[in-house]
């Protein structure tokens, strides 16, 4: 598959999005084997970058539900497993209640989140570890230069951010280092184009840039966005493809930095999606998208 670059790492031009097989928008989740099945199946079709989190799990009981699954899929996978990227996140909280999510971005909590998701990952050193979102109790740049510890005490290779406002990039860029801050990962869709700023601030400054929920999410809005965007369903049958591998090739479009990572619990869906690396839609056909979206190149 085409490939692009997240920090240090050249990787799939699509990832997978793991979240779906361990919570998603309609609270239906895969049997652990055919959730291993879609790992596998990102993996056969030449997927190299799966996106996890430790608190993607069905209940606050379980955090690292997900990160177990990629474990188990990439040691039950029979091909190579070297060069494949796994990013995992940290910094939100989960308590007892179902609900009670929560944010920490100390230095202690970090640290025992990396901790924990080493173990979940079975790995010495987290290749990408994404601060997943901001804790508003705390100054940015002290959380950033958390991170920037647990990378000098050698247990991330690279840091990246999620749910970042362009500021918070810059603040990012300057505790990091110039070339340190690898990805940023914010919600970007036809659904949701709120973030093309940051994109675009990627494109300028050679980050990563990680679209999540790509397709508009897994309560109906990523199966069903030919349907709300019939911009993209209607080039999508010019070419015999999906409406979903129309969107996803339009974001590849916006900026060599990108990166989506569309999620899926059906192994048909990232196997659909990962072919969007090699559609090529006419300059024509991607000005239409954007116009669909409302957005001005
Ligand atoms: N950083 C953050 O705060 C944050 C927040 C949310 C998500 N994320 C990350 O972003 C990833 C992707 O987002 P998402 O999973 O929320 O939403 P998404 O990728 O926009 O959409 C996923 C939904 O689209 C369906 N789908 C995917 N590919 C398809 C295809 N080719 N044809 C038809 N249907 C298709 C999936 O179906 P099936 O499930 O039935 O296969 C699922 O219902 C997540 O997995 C997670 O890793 C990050």
């Amino acid at each position: 598959m085409t490939t692009r670059t997240v920090g240090p790492f050249t990787v799939s031009a699509i990832g997978l999005g793991a979240m779906p097989m361990s919570m998603n928008g309609d609270g239906v989740l895969p049997p652990r084997d055919e959730a291993i099945a879609t790992v596998h199946a990102a993996l056969d079709a030449g997927v190299t970058f799966i996106d996890t989190a430790d608190i993607y799990a069905p209940s606050w009981a379980e955090m690292g539900h997900n990160e177990r699954i990629v474990r188990d899929a990439l040691a039950s996978w029979e091909g190579d497993t070297t060069g494949i990227l796994v990013g995992t996140k940290g910094g939100i909280t989960r308590r007892s209640a179902e609900k009670d999510f929560g944010r920490d971005g100390s230095l202690a909590y970090l640290r025992s989140a990396v901790e924990r998701s080493r173990e979940n990952l079975d790995v010495d050193v987290i290749d990408l570890y994404q601060y997943h979102r901001p804790d508003r109790w705390m100054v940015y740049g002290e959380i950033m230069a958390n991170l920037k510890t647990l990378q000098e005490e050698g247990l991330i290779r690279a840091i990246g951010i999620s749910n970042a406002s362009i500021e918070e990039i810059d603040i990012a860029r300057q505790v990091l280092g110039e070339g340190n801050l690898a990805s940023v990962q914010n919600e970007f869709s036809p659904r949701h184009p709120g973030s093309y700023g940051e994109l675009r601030y990627c494109d300028e400054h050679d980050i990563a840039f990680l679209p999540w929920s790509p397709l508009g999410g897994t309560g109906g809005g990523g199966r069903n966005v030919g349907e709300r965007f019939t911009t993209f369903r209607e080039i999508g049958e010019d070419h015999a493809v999906s409406p979903q591998q129309v969107v996803l090739a339009w974001e590849l479009s916006l900026s060599t930095r990108v990166v989506p990572i569309p999620g899926a619990r059906r192994a048909a869906s990232i196997t659909d999606s990962a072919q969007a690396a090699e559609l090529a839609l006419s300059a024509d056909e991607l000005a239409r998208c954007s116009a669909a979206v409302g957005i001005e190149i």
